[in-house]
């Protein structure tokens, strides 16, 4: 039941220029996600932004392809995501809605989106980065919360379970690999759920990790609290990017610092009783993310750019 997983990357940024296509149509590409993998995840492509464009109006195309995709190949799908202050549409974020016209929005579009692949999606992270790395909620950049105050993430939990009863609903989010103010405020809002009745399922770490700083040491006693709890966890993002001079690439002893990171953090994850889903956020640095969004920092993936396997490819499929 363990899978392994990879974002399919479309609708965001590599190196330096945008792709538009929803799914590379690259044969060596697509060749590779449906060869090594068992759990897929769309990039971009079920995000607000892309998914529901225009007030009303839902481009599924996309979306439809991956999972169609995953499900020629056997695979799974993790749904991402419905509840975030990040890549939302212009006509949502500075539209002018009454609270309750806000409410229906989220509630339709969550009923819309997760009824569509009802019974297609293993996982949804229904809320993402909702806490700051403080432990306080997001109350200001994240328009529900803001709008709408705290109690809305409990009812796009009870929405999404009601559109698929089947889908196991998460938490996600970056920076609570560790046990710090951050998880342990998920800690709290787990329990909180529990508590109430609310659907929760889960929660994941995203492990967008950078050799700048150590390996999370504590990732295993971390995910163990959680699954203690008694709720499922996953790696849903794991990438490790590495400080590489422009023109440059990373010597023997990055690559194999960088190998050692993707090990100890599936070696963490084999390790918890109900971390059954362990996703790369790209396995190629060809679509990487990470040299957009990191200025000085790259290479984060387990292949090169023309899919040649790095130390940290081997790590990860000696392990399995
Ligand atoms: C990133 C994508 O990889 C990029 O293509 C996009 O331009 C921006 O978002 N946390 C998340 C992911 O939950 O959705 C983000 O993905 C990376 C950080």
């Amino acid at each position: 039941g363990f899978r392994i997983g990879t974002a399919v990357a479309g609708g965001g940024h590599h190196v330096d220029q945008p792709y538009p296509d929803p799914f590379p149509n690259d044969r060596q590409y697509r060749r590779l996600v449906g060869q090594q993998f068992s759990s897929l995840s769309p990039e971009n492509q079920m995000k607000w932004e892309f998914i529901h464009p225009e007030q009303g109006t839902y481009r599924f195309g996309p979306a439809d392809e991956i999972v169609r995709f995953a499900q020629r190949h056997g695979q799974v799908v993790r749904g991402h995501t419905l509840l975030w202050h990040s890549q939302n549409p212009a006509w949502l974020e500075e539209g002018e809605f009454t609270k309750p016209q806000l409410r229906r929005i989220l509630r339709d579009h969550i009923r819309t989106v997760v009824g569509r692949y009802k019974g297609k999606i293993q996982q949804w992270d229904v809320a993402n980065e909702i806490f700051l790395d403080d432990g306080s909620l997001r109350t200001q950049d994240n328009i529900w919360i803001r709008e709408l105050g705290p109690g809305i993430i409990e009812d796009a939990f009870r929405w999404a379970h009601q559109a698929d009863p089947a889908a196991k609903l998460f938490f996600n989010d970056y920076g609570v690999e560790s046990d710090n103010a951050k998880s342990d405020a998920y800690y709290a809002l787990v329990q909180e759920f529990q508590a109430k009745g609310v659907p929760v399922d889960g929660f994941s770490v995203q492990a967008h990790l950078s050799t700048r700083y150590g390996f999370p040491g504590d990732l295993q006693a971390n995910l163990q609290r959680f699954a203690d709890l008694g709720v499922e966890t996953a790696v849903t993002e794991l990438d490790v990017r590495m400080d590489v001079p422009v023109g440059e690439q990373p010597t023997r002893a990055q690559q194999d610092q960088q190998a050692d990171y993707y090990r100890q953090a599936l070696e963490a994850c084999l390790s918890v009783e109900g971390c059954d889903s362990f996703t790369l956020w790209g396995f190629t640095d060809k679509y990487s993310w990470v040299p957009v969004f990191f200025q000085g920092e790259g290479f984060a993936t387990v292949m090169t750019e023309d899919f040649r396997r790095k130390p940290a490819y081997y790590a990860v499929a000696y392990r399995l």
